[in-house]
């Protein structure tokens, strides 16, 4: 079932990789540049697309990793790493089985992408493995909102977002987030409680 939803993200994204950035004219600049400036060390950008974050990210990282499960958005990402002051290396790969070791990396940033995943909680289980423990995940997400009125409504548009854009509009990511083993330190409501900026720790052992 991942396995055919995968594929139906990439043929989506294969679509629309070369005029993506449009859609970042409805995302206020300093949404991006908020999460980035939250990050540090070494980075995993997961669902990096056609690596908007890219431009923000600050020196106090010292390297980027930008997974994406889509070739032709890496394509275009691939444009973007001349304006990272820090190094930055792209591989396609998926979030729900990431190919790359436990505990190796001291931040993970993802924007964006869990209203699109197949299954959240594995990808979000495979952010928790890769982060080293005390290390920091950084989410910037549309959700539902917790607003019975607008969840009813969010829940109504759900099956329209995702047949025609694949955007689940109705997931309740931070819930999936502390299901996943993380701790959440803040959550900031950037627009009403729909759009949100949360930042959550993978636990020390024993803390
Ligand atoms: C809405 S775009 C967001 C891109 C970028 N993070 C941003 O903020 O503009 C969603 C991205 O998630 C990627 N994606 C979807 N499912 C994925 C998966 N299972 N593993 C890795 N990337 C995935 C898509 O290919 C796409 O590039």
């Amino acid at each position: 079932m991942a396995q055919e939803e995968n594929q139906r993200i990439k043929q989506q994204y294969a679509r629309i990789a070369g005029s993506y950035d449009l859609v970042d004219r409805l995302i206020p600049r300093n949404w991006r540049v908020k999460a980035t400036q939250l990050a540090y060390g070494r980075v995993l950008e997961a669902g990096v697309g056609t690596g908007l974050n890219l431009p923000y990210y600050t020196d106090r990282c010292q390297e980027i990793v930008g997974i994406d499960l889509s070739l032709p958005m890496l394509k275009q990402a691939a444009l973007r790493v001349p304006q990272c002051k820090v190094p930055v290396v792209l591989a396609e790969m998926d979030i729900q089985a990431l190919d790359l070791a436990s505990s190796s990396f001291d931040c993970v940033l993802v924007s964006f992408v869990f209203c699109t995943v197949a299954d959240p909680l594995q990808g979000l289980r495979e952010c928790l493995r890769v982060l080293r423990p005390g290390g920091r995940l950084i989410l910037l997400e549309h959700m539902v909102s917790d607003h019975s009125w607008l969840r009813g409504a969010m829940d109504r548009l759900n099956p329209i977002t995702v047949h025609l854009l694949g955007d689940h509009i109705n997931r309740q990511t931070g819930t999936t987030i502390s299901t996943a083993g993380f701790q959440i330190e803040s959550s900031e409501n950037l627009f009403g409680d729909v759009v949100r900026l949360i930042v959550a720790r993978r636990l020390v052992a024993g803390c």
